[in-house]
């Protein structure tokens, strides 16, 4: 397996690897390690239809809930990720985000593989979460360490939210519900269970305050962060080629896929790695 880092932050390529389930431990390894190095790792030539993706996803644990999307058929935890050349409306995932981060133990892992993907275009960008938080003063980072982020999928899958109402336009089947409308807290700056760093474990679309700053305090100080977050040189970005297999890990990076690829068709096939409740740094 040989190993790329794409920037001095984020992102790693990793290639010369086969990933055929059952995998040998130290390729397993060989990637979880890579993974809490880099945050995101594109494991480059692949091939893998939906049972050997599913297989491989196994070997690195349970597989999470996927709500408000239809998954393929007869793999529930399987998404298809699809947009057609002509198609309109809003890009799912085209957003900074952390997979579903609204749950009560939200994913660990995402892995994503690239079945259909434009020439040039519909790359996806990550942002590590622990480089930001190491880049704040140490005062804000005291501050940060005793706060809480609430979370909510109202503003993608709430009645009122972006993928709320059916769309004849998409191709992917998502069901808004008022159950989007639930909120669940969760430390604002979390320790990853692996490593013990720290990141800021808040996104632009489902954190929607901070529990312990109401109105304008709290939104004032998230604002802050979320720009702080998205500065360049936490940023990596994927290229996909097809049979790229990319992996990501949740609690220390947010993602973003890129919408410039208009007139061109992009299928992805996605599973969520079932992760745990996030612990703070007082626990
Ligand atoms: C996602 O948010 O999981 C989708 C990312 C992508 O399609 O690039």
């Amino acid at each position: 397996m040989r190993i790329r880092p794409i920037t001095g932050t984020i992102g790693a390529d990793i290639d010369d690897v086969h990933m055929t389930a059952p995998l040998d431990d130290e390729v397993r390894e060989g990637v979880v390690d890579a993974l809490a190095t880099y945050g995101v790792v594109a494991i480059r030539d692949q091939s893998l239809d939906i049972d050997a993706f599913e297989a491989v996803a196994r070997c690195f644990g349970p597989f999470g809930d996927t709500p408000f999307i239809t998954p393929v058929d007869g793999h529930p935890d399987v998404l298809r990720l699809v947009r057609e050349a002509d198609e309109q409306g809003p890009l799912f995932g085209s957003g900074w985000h952390s997979d579903w981060s609204f749950q009560a133990a939200p994913p660990s892992y995402t892995m994503l593989y690239a079945v259909q993907v434009p020439d040039a275009g519909g790359d996806t960008a990550y942002t590590d979460q622990s480089a930001a938080y190491e880049a704040l003063s140490p005062r804000m980072r005291e501050i940060c360490d005793g706060l809480h982020g609430v979370h909510s999928a109202a503003r993608s899958y709430g009645p009122r939210g972006t993928f709320g109402r059916p769309d004849p336009r998409r191709s992917m089947e998502i069901t808004g519900s008022d159950d989007a409308l639930a909120t669940q807290t969760h430390p604002l700056v979390r320790v990853h269970p692996i490593t013990g760093r720290r990141s800021l474990f808040i996104n632009d679309v489902y954190t929607v305050g901070i529990a312990e700053l109401p109105g304008g305090e709290g939104r004032a100080l998230l604002d802050f962060l979320l720009t702080h977050c998205r500065q360049i040189q936490f940023t990596t970005r994927i290229r996909w080629t097809p049979g790229t297999l990319t992996m990501w890990d949740n609690r220390m990076v947010q993602h973003f896929a890129i919408g410039d690829y208009a007139g061109h068709r992009r299928e992805m096939i996605r599973i969520t790695l079932a992760g745990d409740v996030p612990v703070g740094v007082n626990g």
